[in-house]
């Protein structure tokens, strides 16, 4: 495996895991009733912005994902990331405002494995 190719896997490995706290903290708050920002939210939305701009660099030998996947993407995580982190002060947060963050980040996975 050449650097470049560990680069990407390490890139992707990180992209999961934020994508797991982002989905799963967002889950967990729902289901606790307190409608409300966690740290584990906030880390998700900064690191899949992080990551994914990482991934989005050529990486794979030509075989790179399409320009309007990636601007998809990045227009999606960034909203994600604007809902996130200016109600991440606040001691409860509406609930079609948290839902609506959910629903971007399943929606934005789903970008990035049906988008082929
Ligand atoms: C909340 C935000 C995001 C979520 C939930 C998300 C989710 C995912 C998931 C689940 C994968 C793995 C798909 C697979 O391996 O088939 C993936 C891959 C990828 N994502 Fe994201 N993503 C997010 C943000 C971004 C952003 C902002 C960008 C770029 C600007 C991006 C670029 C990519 C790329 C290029 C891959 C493919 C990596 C590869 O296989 O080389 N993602 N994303």
């Amino acid at each position: 495996m050449g650097r470049v190719e560990a680069l990407r896997l390490i890139l992707l490995y990180a992209h999961l895991i934020g994508f797991a706290l982002l989905l799963g903290g967002a889950i967990a708050q729902y289901l606790t009733g307190k409608i409300r920002i966690n740290p584990a939210m906030l880390w998700g939305s900064v690191i899949q912005l992080v990551t994914g701009i990482g991934l989005s660099a050529p990486l794979r030998d030509g075989a790179e994902p399409a320009p309007a996947k990636l601007v998809t993407k990045l227009v999606l995580a960034l909203l994600i990331f604007v809902m996130v982190f200016f109600s991440r002060k606040r001691a409860e947060v509406n609930r079609g405002h948290f839902l609506a963050i959910v629903g971007l980040t399943l929606l934005n996975a789903a970008v990035a494995v049906f988008w082929r």
